[in-house]
């Protein structure tokens, strides 16, 4: 079920042509002299995806007016750390599904998935030291950092049924939204922009990837397996407390609080549908998505600095379009 960006999101076809170059780099830069590198990374990378995180570089960069080369590496590198986290996080989640296929935990073990996730981190870092800029590289190293953080914290936070929605939040800031907020403030470090202006994009680009994450627990409960080539029910069988089970253990009576702690401390399937019937009881999916509607707004006001321009306005339109995503 891959699908590639310019079909999903309309915003994304002013870029196009920027983002066959960028595949250009992908491939030209998955080089090893290990077979099972090339096998394992080339697996997860045709199988699509949204090529998000690199749409969002390019997308800043032409909002600016930035046109240099530099931009297809550095799109580049974001999509190599994200496909990283991927291979990583399918491990951690023991997910078996991914971009509608097995994910290459799946298909090539535990240790391939581990090991060629750390190539790919590593050939990115090698890729952002030839850009030569110092600044280019403390971002990105600080995102990666904070990202495996992220995630370290979430694993300290599964089956804590107590989990606050401030505690979540602060978990999806670090492994998600990160790397949207480093894409964006990447183009305003090439585009030479002046701090208020990085700052600004940097904050489109933390509330974009705030929201995405937002949905992506939403979906996780009322996704579509076809559509969304993931598995439903990832996070629940890991028990993970996302923001709708926050919001239905808030707003849920004694008795389904009671039901909701004691799944969230097993960390099973076994009772979605009971689950599933609460969040609706609680209307917590309505919460959930008012949430991301309050991300994606910050996102746009964040627009209000940047020059008036169609990459500008696709900005825009690609705030509005995550929320009404489906994978
Ligand atoms: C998946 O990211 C991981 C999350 C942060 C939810 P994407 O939904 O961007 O994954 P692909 O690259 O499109 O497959
Ligand atoms: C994404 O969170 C975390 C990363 C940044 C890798 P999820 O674990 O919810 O992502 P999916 O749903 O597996 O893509
Ligand atoms: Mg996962
Ligand atoms: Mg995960
Ligand atoms: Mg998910």
């Amino acid at each position: 079920m891959s699908t590639s960006a310019p079909s999903t999101y309309a915003a994304l076809a002013l870029i196009a042509d920027d983002m066959r170059e960028v595949d250009r780099v992908i491939a030209a830069r998955l080089d090893s002299s290990v077979a099972l590198v090339g096998e394992v990374a080339h697996y997860i990378i045709r199988a699509g995806g949204k090529r998000l995180r690199p749409a969002l570089l390019l997308l800043m960069s032409g909002a600016l007016g930035y046109t240099g080369a530099q931009r297809f590496n550095l799109a580049a590198v974001v999509e190599f750390i994200h496909t990283a986290t991927l291979l990583h996080d399918d491990v951690v989640d023991a997910s078996t599904l991914r971009r509608g296929r097995a994910t290459a935990n799946e298909r090539f073990g535990n240790p391939a998935s581990v090991l060629v996730g750390d190539f790919l981190y590593s050939r990115a870092f090698q890729m952002m030291v030839e850009s030569g800029d110092m600044r280019v590289m403390r971002i990105l190293a600080d995102a990666t950092n904070v990202i495996a953080e992220g995630e370290v914290q979430q694993l300290v936070n599964t089956h804590d049924a107590a989990l606050t929605e401030a505690g979540y939040l602060e978990v999806i800031r670090s492994k998600t939204a990160k790397l949207f907020e480093a894409s964006a403030r990447l183009a305003a470090v090439l585009a030479r922009s002046p701090s208020d202006v990085e700052e600004r994009c940097a904050t489109y680009g933390r509330a974009l990837g705030t929201a995405f994450q937002v949905i992506d627990d939403a979906l996780d409960y009322e996704g579509d397996v076809q559509v969304m080539g993931k598995n439903l029910g990832d996070d629940l069988r890991e028990g993970k407390m996302t923001l709708p089970l926050i919001v239905a253990m808030q707003r849920g009576t004694a008795a389904q609080q009671a039901m909701l702690r004691r799944v969230i401390e097993a960390g099973s399937t076994d009772e979605l549908d009971a689950v599933a019937a609460v969040v609706r009881d609680t209307d917590a999916m309505r919460a959930t998505h008012a949430a991301a509607v309050a991300q994606a707004q910050e996102a746009v006001d964040a627009l209000s600095a940047l020059p008036a321009n169609s990459y500008t306005s696709a900005l825009l339109q690609l705030a509005t379009s995550l929320l009404d995503r489906t994978s």
